[in-house]
């Protein structure tokens, strides 16, 4: 069956392995069945919901952009722009933030991970950044999106707000309640200094991820000081229980070669984490390096970045910009 898949990544720098294992990487095989229609879009709008310097966030548009590309997404079959291009993204955001209850939005925990203490200090965009990514998925009718675990919820309320904004207005199957795309097993790519934090752009240390621009040497240097336990590797998964660092090594190694954790347990069972980390360093380096040194090459052609993300923009405007047109009829406007 042919999928209509929207995605989207923030430009906000340090694009790292947990980005591409659980999100970019299952872009890049939706673009590969032709019978996929794709659009990527990088979202500039949810980046400023966080103070962003002006210049870095111009070129991280540009370098998410390039590493899309330099993943394998090819602009020619699928649709690459920044959202702020698009104008019914804040429009459709602005109407559906009409239609949302609050206590809908008290509940997603990403607000209160990323508010942290102070909530009274969080910008009001950060509260209803959910809304603004509904109206992302729902202005092009996505059926499915491809995302980390940790938009699992996100994704629920945008099936939420689908069905009440049609109940409400009385218009079934206006907008389309979308399905999550999440890898089952390594949708979830932790810290490489500790097992229980999500490995994310804004650690404060580099050791902790490997990020898509790292050369080799930085590669093999950061797998060589991951955490890791004194024991050796165990031969079922069961028993990796209460070893987040073990586990965390081993389904990297098993998502990057698209293989399963009990593969890999075999290969490695009763061996030690060296055996492990030379291994894991080695495939990640032939992995991730070819892609890092594609972005360095894109990231300085600054006119065909920008030409991509213009005709991305176009083709955008022309679905979203009919939707929201019919949106806005609906409404009574
Ligand atoms: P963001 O950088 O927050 O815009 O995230 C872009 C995509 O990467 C989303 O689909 C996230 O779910 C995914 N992602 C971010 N961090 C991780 C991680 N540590 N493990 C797996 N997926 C992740
Ligand atoms: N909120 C997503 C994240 O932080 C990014 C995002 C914005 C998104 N709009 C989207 C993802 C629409 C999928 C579909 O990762």
């Amino acid at each position: 069956m042919s999928k209509k898949i929207f995605s989207g990544v923030q430009p906000t720098g340090n694009l790292h392995l947990g980005n591409y294992l659980g999100a970019i990487k299952n872009f890049v095989d939706l673009n590969n069945d032709e019978q996929n229609e794709c659009i990527f879009c990088v979202v500039d709008l949810h980046a400023i919901t966080i103070k962003q310097d002006k210049d870095e966030l111009k070129n991280n548009i540009r370098e998410t952009a390039a590493t899309f590309i330099a993943s394998g997404i090819d602009p020619g079959r699928s649709i690459i722009f920044n959202q702020s291009k698009v104008y019914a993204h804040a429009e459709g955001s602005w109407i559906l933030s009409c239609m949302a209850p609050m206590g809908w939005l008290n509940r997603m925990t990403q607000f209160k991970e990323k508010a942290g203490k102070d909530k009274e200090k969080a910008s009001v965009g950060l509260y209803i950044y959910p809304i603004l990514m509904a109206s992302d998925i729902l202005l092009y009718d996505a059926t499915h999106v491809p995302v980390g675990e940790d938009q699992k919820q996100h994704l629920e309320l945008t099936r939420d707000i689908a069905q009440k904004f049609n109940k409400d207005f009385d218009c079934e199957d206006f907008l389309k309640a979308p399905e999550p795309l999440i890898k089952k097993n390594f949708s979830r790519i932790m810290s490489l200094k500790d097992g229980l934090k999500k490995m994310s752009k804004s650690d404060p240390s580099d050791l902790s991820r490997i990020n898509l621009t790292d050369t080799k040497d930085e590669i093999i240097n950061k797998i060589k000081k991951a955490k890791t336990d004194s024991f050796p590797i165990p031969n079922e998964d069961q028993k990796l229980k209460d070893r987040p660092e073990a586990e965390n090594l081993l389904g990297i190694y098993s998502s990057i070669l698209d293989q399963t954790l009990n593969k890999t347990l075999e290969e490695f069972g009763g061996k030690n984490f060296s055996d492990l980390k030379s291994q894991l360093a080695d495939v990640l380096s032939s992995k991730i390096s070819p892609i890092s040194d594609e972005i360095k090459k894109l990231i300085n052609d600054y006119e065909y970045l920008d030409k991509i993300l213009a005709e991305g923009a176009g083709k955008a405007e022309e679905i979203a910009g009919k939707k929201i047109l019919e949106m806005k009829k609906i409404i009574g406007f």
